[in-house]
């Protein structure tokens, strides 16, 4: 794919793309003044993720669904569109929650629950129409709308883009008060089509298999389709919590809203956050205090490998204390993905955002939840997932998560061996003192590393697995790691494993209010994580050549002031 040059500060990422689901940030300052709050830069936004920024059509579906009629017409209150009922009703509990909500929770007078009906737009085509599931919105005053973005972002479940296009198309928003609770909410028509994308994601995790004398591998039934990766995470946690109300371990540091969802909704966690053997020690020694109090644990989360410090921990070691101490294994695939990686020999429950490289063109969400037939829970869990699921992946969602995802394997060929290309480039600059670079994060060069093979898919004619399309860079202060994204000309923003090359300066974003914390658990805010898209390599490595060079340069300045280099545990 020829490279292209990235767009202005707050422009869609892709560049010009209707439903782009990133944003740019060319500049460090810019990020690190986002993550602060910073107002000039949220200004300059037109797009973002849309779990952390409505897009305009949702805007538009805001604006134009109508506030209530009386007793409900109260000016100040505001809305959120949901394309289910329970996601509905979820937020307007965790807008009332008063333990969730220290600051202030929303008086139950003022957020009240609405069907929203809309009728058929002169230009809408029947079936476009017929495609619009039932939508459900609360209002809640404008001073709660922190809260309802928190809840958006955490439960992934919000009404997507071409969903609100295709409301916008409509005539009439008509909205009706729901009392009590709704005894049979109607959900999203089952298409074919989305029997078409759980028998991919099936077979793709039953291609290849790492263990030959498995008995059972997934099927379609086994997949839960969801709008996000968050609304699949948000779909484990609220179904396991009907099977076990016990701790949670979360082991190595995940993605950071799978902690705050936890935190928020879940069960008491704990956290070992660099994901060691020691930490499994202490996992071990935390089963076996539970089992004298006669107790047991619900369930152990990792990502493989994860995000972003893309370490590995001993996955077989925690599925042989499953199977001893008696309590469910869930892994996140998603950056590992499951081309690349087998995890049904050791995981209950297998969680991927479908968003990252299985969509690969970073324009439209979607996730999903596989249940692994393999392991002694698998039919009770399947009745409790069957029990709490609602598709609520629109249509038209799935239609380009289908599309996109055709060429997933030849994509992903591409991306694993431009990034270990790249990598390979980068390691031996670890060594050199008189270079910025102290640590790469990825599989291929982690100390896990060997805990990432054991789960590699064998080689077929159709696809060569690899460490995956995202690595990491960091460096000895920020000032250097700035020259470096400054200096770095790619698109710059959330999201990864999209064909154009994203890089990110990760903790400044997502924990530029804790990084303190972070730092704590490994995450250095001089981290940048990068994403390798399809661009030509060697056009790629003359700009990884031309961003260190400039960290290089500053770090020359620096050195009469005697800053020595500081390896990390990576
Ligand atoms: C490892 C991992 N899991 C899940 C998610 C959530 O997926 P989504 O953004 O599709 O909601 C992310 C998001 O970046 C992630 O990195």
């Amino acid at each position: 794919m020829k490279y292209q040059l990235p767009p202005p500060l707050g422009h869609a990422v892709p560049i010009s793309k209707e439903h782009a689901i990133s944003v740019h940030f060319p500049a460090w300052a810019d990020v690190a003044g986002y993550g602060a709050g910073n107002l000039e830069v949220a200004k300059a936004l037109q797009n973002g993720y849309p779990r952390t920024f409505l897009h305009t059509y949702v805007q538009e579906v805001y604006i134009y669904t109508p506030i209530a009629p009386e007793p409900y017409l109260i000016p100040i209150l505001i809305i959120a569109v949901f394309p289910d009922y329970d996601s509905a009703a979820d937020c307007r509990s965790f807008l009332m929650d008063k333990t969730l909500n220290l600051d202030g929770a929303v008086d139950e007078k003022d957020t009240v629950l609405f069907a929203v009906n809309i009728s058929k737009g002169p230009s809408q085509s029947e079936a476009d129409f017929s495609c619009i599931p039932q939508l459900y919105a609360v209002t809640h005053p404008r001073s709660a709308e922190a809260q309802k973005m928190t809840f958006w972002r955490l439960n992934g479940r919000g009404i997507s883009s071409r969903l609100a296009k295709q409301c916008l198309r409509g005539s009439k928003f008509k909205l009706t008060p729901i009392t009590g609770s709704l005894q049979e909410s109607s959900s999203i028509k089952d298409l074919p089509l989305y029997e078409t994308l759980r028998k991919r994601v099936a077979d793709l995790m039953s291609r290849a298999p790492i263990n030959t004398k498995k008995d059972t591998l997934p099927t379609p039934d086994d997949v839960y389709l969801s709008a996000s990766g968050m609304a699949a995470l948000y779909h484990v946690n609220q179904s396991l919590l009907k099977w076990r109300s016990s701790d949670i371990v979360m082991l190595g540091f995940p993605y950071e809203l799978s902690i705050k969802m936890i935190e928020t909704i879940g069960l008491p966690y704990h956290l070992y956050s660099f994901g060691l053997d020691k930490d499994i020690d202490n996992l071990e020694a935390l089963l076996i205090e539970r089992a004298k109090e006669g107790r047991k644990i619900q369930s152990v989360w990792c990502e493989c490998p994860n995000n972003p410090v893309l370490r590995t921990p001993d996955m077989r070691r925690v599925r042989d204390l499953a199977d001893k101490y008696d309590f469910l294994f869930v892994i996140d695939d998603t950056i590992g993905s499951a081309a690349n990686i087998d995890v049904t020999d050791v995981a209950d429950i297998i969680v991927t955002s479908l968003t990252k490289n299985f969509s690969g063109y970073a324009d439209v969400l979607g996730g999903c939840v596989t249940l692994n037939p393999n392991f002694r829970y698998h039919q009770e869990l399947s009745t409790i997932f069957a029990g709490t699921h609602v598709n609520n992946l629109y249509a038209e969602d799935a239609i380009q998560l289908e599309v996109n995802s055709r060429n997933y394997l030849e994509r992903f060929t591409q991306q694993n061996r431009t990034a270990a290309y790249l990598i390979d480039f980068l390691h031996p600059y670890i060594a050199d003192p008189s270079s910025a670079l102290t640590t790469i994060y990825s599989p291929r060069v982690c100390w896990s590393r060997e805990y990432y093979c054991r789960f590699m898919r064998p080689a077929t004619d159709e696809f060569e697995p690899g460490f995956g399309s995202v690595f990491g860079v960091d460096f000895e202060n920020p000032k250097q790691a700035s020259a470096f994204f400054d200096n770095f000309p790619v698109c710059k923003g959330p999201s990864f494993g999209a064909d154009i090359t994203i890089a990110l300066p990760y903790v400044q974003l997502v924990m530029q209010k804790q990084k303190d914390w972070a730092k704590g658990h490994g995450l250095n805010e001089t981290l940048i994580r990068i994403s390798i898209g399809l661009e030509d390599p060697e056009v790629l490595l003359e700009h990884i050549k031309g961003a260190l060079r400039a960290a290089d340069a500053v770090k020359m300045q620096g050195s009469s002031n005697g800053i020595c280099k500081d390896h990390d545990l990576h």
